[in-house]
C-alpha cells in the first residue's frame, strides 16, 4: 500500500517527504484554503517541486466541458499532477474524456461502491472513497471500501486503484491495508500518530539509561 499525504501544507508536505515514505499527496479547495491563499496554482507547483509522486489538484468547474477545460489547464502545471474530478454526472463525462488524453484522474467524493465502479469505468486512475464522512454520516466507511476492493477483484480489467480518504486516525489506515487498498491519504496528524508509540520512547530512554549506566563504570 501507498501512503499518500492529504494536505496543502507546504512544511507538512517536506516533512513527511523527508520521512521517504509518502508517494504522493492529496490536496482539495478546502485544504488549499485552509493555508489561506487562493493561489491554487502557486501552492501546487511547491508540492510538486517536494514530492515527484502524484499530487491531487482538484477542478472547481461544475459542467463536463468547463472540468475538461479547467483540467488540461491544471493538469499541465507539472508533470505529476493528478486532476481531482468529483462523482457526479458531468465529472464521469468530464474522466472519460480527459482519461483518453492521458490525463491522469483521481474520482473524489466517492461514498459507495457503485460510484467507485463508475469512476472505473469510466477510466479514473484512481477513486477515493471518503471512509471518515461516511462515518460521521452513520454508515460503515470501511465496508464500502471492503466491497468496492471485492468488487474490483472480480474484473482485473478495471484498472482504477482504490484510495482510502478521510481517514480520521490510524486504525482507518491498517484496516485499509488489511483491506488490500492501494493507497491510503492521510493527514499529517494520522501520520505522525501511526509513527509513534509510547512503548518506543519508553524503550529508547531504557536503553539509554542501561548503557549510561554501565558505560560510567
Ligand atoms: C481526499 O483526497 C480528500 O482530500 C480528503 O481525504 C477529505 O477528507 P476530510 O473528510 O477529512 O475532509
Amino acid at each position: 500500500m501507498q501512503i499518500f499525504l492529504d494536505t496543502a501544507n507546504i512544511d507538512q508536505i517536506r516533512e513527511a517527504a523527508g520521512l521517504g515514505i509518502i508517494s504522493g499527496v492529496t490536496t482539495n479547495p478546502s485544504l488549499v484554503a485552509r493555508e489561506t491563499t487562493s493561489d491554487y496554482e502557486a501552492v501546487t507547483k511547491k508540492i510538486c517541486s517536494i514530492v515527484s509522486g502524484p499530487v491531487s489538484v482538484e477542478v472547481l468547474a461544475e459542467d463536463a466541458e468547463a472540468m475538461i477545460k479547467e483540467a488540461r489547464v491544471k493538469a499541465a502545471w507539472a508533470p505529476n499532477v493528478n486532476i481531482k474530478i468529483p462523482m457526479t454526472a458531468e465529472g464521469l463525462k468530464a474522466t472519460s474524456v480527459l482519461s483518453k488524453e492521458d490525463i491522469k484522474i483521481n474520482m473524489t467524493l466517492c461514498f459507495s461502491a457503485n460510484q467507485a465502479l463508475l469512476a472505473a469505468l469510466a477510466g479514473a486512475t484512481y477513486a477515493s472513497i471518503f471512509i471518515g464522512r461516511l462515518d460521521d454520516a452513520g454508515h460503515d466507511g470501511m465496508q464500502v471500501v471492503e466491497d468496492t476492493m471485492m468488487i474490483l477483484a472480480n474484473y482485473p480489467e478495471l484498472d482504477a486503484q482504490l484510495i482510502a480518504a478521510s481517514i480520521r486516525n490510524p486504525m482507518h489506515v491498517t484496516r485499509a491495508a488489511l483491506a488490500g487498498v492501494d493507497v491510503a491519504t492521510v493527514p499529517y496528524a494520522v501520520l505522525m500518530q501511526m509513527m509513534r508509540h509510547p512503548l518506543t520512547d519508553i524503550g529508547i530512554k531504557r536503553f539509554l539509561a542501561d548503557w549510561k549506566s554501565v558505560s560510567k563504570k
